[in-house]
């Protein structure tokens, strides 16, 4: 391994590298006598025409080759061998490098050095923040606010690309509807609409207006596709969808990111039906460029294309990545495989124009950032340590913790509690969590910025006596914390309880079979409600959980997720009333493991349960509804629907109608309500949704205020594909759901006549 501007070990390196960099050529960087104007597509393309037309078959193949950094305790590092890679022009990108010292002096080699000059792409998972770390996004959807999701995504570019960064692989689009899979905390959740929505926001967030701005990076819409459909919920495994639901439900948010000019795109690790997504021309070629007309580059996810070996569609790495190419997959994530094709090609066995339109692709994202004009622009040091975690970005950070907190319980108003309390017991193994605090996936966030739920809390009750017992680890089996627990909690006026999962018990390859609370807090919580103190449990998981004995005897209980870098100081605003919670469900809570799926969306059946009729569809063991349905969260105020109206009773096949609603504050504190609008095709050619969202809106209200809200249905909304898979509306009688979750609505009937 070697490092970078590591002043310790290494430094033999260093030598060699100055060397190398002494050694270049002390021209300026030059491309072309004229400025490149980035928003004139003739002067770009003729720019890459002559670039391509002086490139090697070796160095097109280098264009698709991401090579991958890595830090270590002293810092940075490139795998031995890079810097020449580089110089030779064999790798076009690099994952995982950031800072703007290690993009400078690995920029300065590609630019300086090579035979040809062209600058390198640096990319990073920069999923919900960069050093401002906001909650995971699957708290970030239970905001169901995309403007302030756009924000989230904007200030982590701006941290970002400060460090050096041009490309994050977010947003994640998948659908998820298996909490087992430890990457639905990645997402926005089980709905398609609300995923779309969040998307939508989150590349505009990162890649704003214009690309050539040193503030605004490349998103990557991924992972394309049906990564969520995996049997079991185990990461990596098979999956398995119709050609209606994936297009009904998993393909609609990348859809989505297509119209939002999302420029990249990473492929799934999955199969579906057998057909590995990095060698699916189906997907990448018929339904991305073909259907969508996405110009954009495809990449693919870490060594996905040797994996095709493991899949068993090819025997030869060559094989692989012909046949990753040829389905359109454009740049190669670590297998190191593109780089082998110049024989496939000189042996007739590849075409060299799948080289050619992917390395133009790999040029065009390049040109867009303005790496031609100044490769250096994202490597400014000043910038990097002026426009990180600064005060503003954390006071956005702790909004959107705010909004992403739902109240799930809250029996006898126990919440919010008192500032006046003169004793509080906060206990849990989450309580003081710095690392879960941030979550997974926490690009260049430390654990030592994150405020935690204890932190937050202290400065928030000044003057209340708090006592911390940990009372159990987060997933063993030793209950010696429990009397001590017990103790405290009978010492105090209330008892914070904070439980749930480690950060590093979600995200990417981090499934269960259980979605129990993990270890024995459960045994934990049994204790401490046993003393009948006044108990709000926090709950900092990256999946919903099966929390029914909580559900049951927990008086108050607040899903937190992992909050970010501002956890501590969101949580105990909530938690005192100086914001009231306005969080939403993004998924589904089941009941128990044995539950999965559980969605909303999901079609009546022939026998949809009957509790008078055991013939019909049920469990001897259990409820079939889930312990919190979509779209559900609670508020220390109260919100009165009324007068839902359509405009009309009947329309005619391919009008619009608009819906109005009336919600009023009926509470005695100011809040916001989330508006959530749905449908039901009652009649279909095929057998359609009990709910389908079609529409929401967060409003906020005064105590006694009363809004009318507007939405407006049109013919796309009332569409579906029918048995020929055609999309149309189907007329007929469709139900207008309107409420504040996903089950309890008001409803009107609505005809829809046909043509
Ligand atoms: C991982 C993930 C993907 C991530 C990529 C680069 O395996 O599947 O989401 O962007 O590799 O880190």
């Amino acid at each position: 391994m070697i490092r970078l501007k590591s002043w310790t070990a290494g430094f033999s390196f260093i030598t060699s590298l100055t060397a190398l960099l002494m050694a270049v050529s002390s021209s300026a960087y030059t491309t072309s006598s004229a400025p490149l104007n980035y928003r004139n597509d003739t002067q770009m393309n003729e720019f890459i025409d002559d670039l391509m037309s002086r490139m090697t078959l070796e160095e097109k193949c280098g264009q698709l080759t991401m090579s991958a950094g890595h830090w270590n305790n002293t810092g940075p590092v490139v795998k031995q061998g890079g810097l020449d890679d580089i110089k030779e022009g064999r790798i076009g990108s690099f994952l995982s490098v950031y800072g703007a010292d290690m993009t400078y002096q690995l920029q300065q080699v590609a630019v300086e050095n090579s035979r040809l000059h062209i600058p390198l792409l640096f990319s990073h998972d920069v999923i919900h923040g960069f050093r401002t770390i906001f909650p995971v996004p699957i708290g970030q959807a239970s905001s169901w606010d995309p403007d302030a999701v756009e924000e989230a995504a904007h200030i982590a570019a701006v941290e970002a690309t400060a460090s050096g960064v041009h490309w994050t692989y977010a947003p994640m689009v998948d659908i998820a509807r298996d909490p087992r899979w430890g990457r639905i905390v990645e997402g926005w959740g089980e709905d398609p609409l609300l995923c779309s929505a969040m998307t939508v926001a989150s590349v505009h967030g990162y890649q704003g207006n214009d690309l050539s701005r040193s503030d605004t990076l490349l998103a990557c819409a991924k992972h394309f596709v049906a990564y969520g459909t995996i049997e079991g919920g185990r990461d990596y495994n098979s999956g398995e969808v119709t050609e209606r639901t994936l297009r009904e439900v998993y393909l609609p948010s990348f859809h989505a990111a297509v119209d939002a000019g999302v420029e990249t795109f990473m492929s799934a690790f999955n199969d579906i039906g057998g057909v590995p997504c990095h060698a699916n021309p189906y997907l990448t070629r018929g339904i991305l460029r073909d259907e969508w007309a996405f110009p954009g580059l495809v990449v693919s996810d870490y060594t996905g294309i040797k994996e095709l070996l493991n899949h068993g569609v090819a025997d030869t790495r060559e094989k692989a990545g012909i046949r990753a190419l040829k389905a359109g997959v454009d740049i190669d994530m670590l297998s190191d495989i593109y780089n082998e094709l110049p024989a496939a090609v000189k042996a007739g066995d590849l075409d060299i124009s799948y080289i050619d339109e992917a390395v133009r692709r790999v040029l065009v994202a390049k040109y867009k950032l303005g790496l031609f004009e100044d490769p250096y622009r994202y490597c400014s040091g000043k910038k990097e340590a002026q426009q990180s975690l600064t005060h503003e970005h954390r006071a956005a950070a702790r909004e959107l913790a705010e909004k992403s907190i739902v109240l799930l319980k809250n029996n006898n108003a126990l919440l919010p509690l008192s500032k006046n309390m003169d004793s509080v017991a906060v206990i849990g193994p989450l309580a003081d969590e710095p690392h879960s605090c941030l979550g997974s996936w926490a690009a260049a966030g430390k654990a030592e910025d994150a405020v935690t739920i204890l932190t937050g809390l202290k400065s928030h009750l000044p003057d209340t006596q708090i006592t911390y017992v940990q009372g159990c680890s987060i997933d063993d089996d030793d209950t010696s914390g429990f009397a001590e627990a017990t103790n405290a909690a009978n010492q105090a006026d209330a008892v914070i309880l904070v439980l749930g999962e480690h950060r590093d018990m979600s995200a990417e390859a981090k499934c269960r079979t259980s979605i129990d609370l993990p270890g024995v807090q459960n045994d934990l919580a049994k204790a401490i409600i046993a003393t009948e103190k006044p108990v709000v449990v926090v709950l900092m998981n990256g999946r919903p959980l099966s929390i029914s004995w909580l559900e049951e005897n927990a008086p108050a209980i607040v899903e937190a997720w992992y909050p970010g870098v501002e956890a501590g100081n969101a949580v105990a605003r909530i938690l005192l009333g100086d914001v009231n919670p306005s969080g939403k469900l993004p998924v589904t809570f089941p009941r128990s493991v044995g539950q999965i799926p559980i969605y909303y969306n999901h079609r009546n059946t022939g026998r949809p349960f009957d509790a008078a009729d055991t013939y019909t569809t049920r469990y001897l063991d259990s409820p079939i509804t889930p312990l919190y349905p979509f779209g559900y969260g609670l508020s220390y105020t109260s919100f009165a629907y009324d007068a839902l109206s359509l405009s009309e009773a009947e329309i005619n096949e391919g009008d619009s109608v608009e819906v109005t609603v009336n919600v009023t504050n009926d509470g005695e504190r100011e809040g916001s309500e989330v508006v959530q609008l749905y449908i039901r095709d009652l009649v279909g050619d095929t057998a359609r949704p009990v709910r389908e969202l079609r529409g929401f809106k967060r409003v906020f209200l005064l105590p006694g205020e009363a809004r009318t809200v507007h939405f407006t249905l049109t013919e796309d909304d009332f569409s579906c594909y029918d048995a020929a898979m055609t999309w149309r509306v189907e007329p007929g009688r469709f139900q207008i759901f309107v409420g504040g979750n996903s089950v309890d609505t008001l409803s009107k009937e609505l005809l829809i006549k046909g043509k």
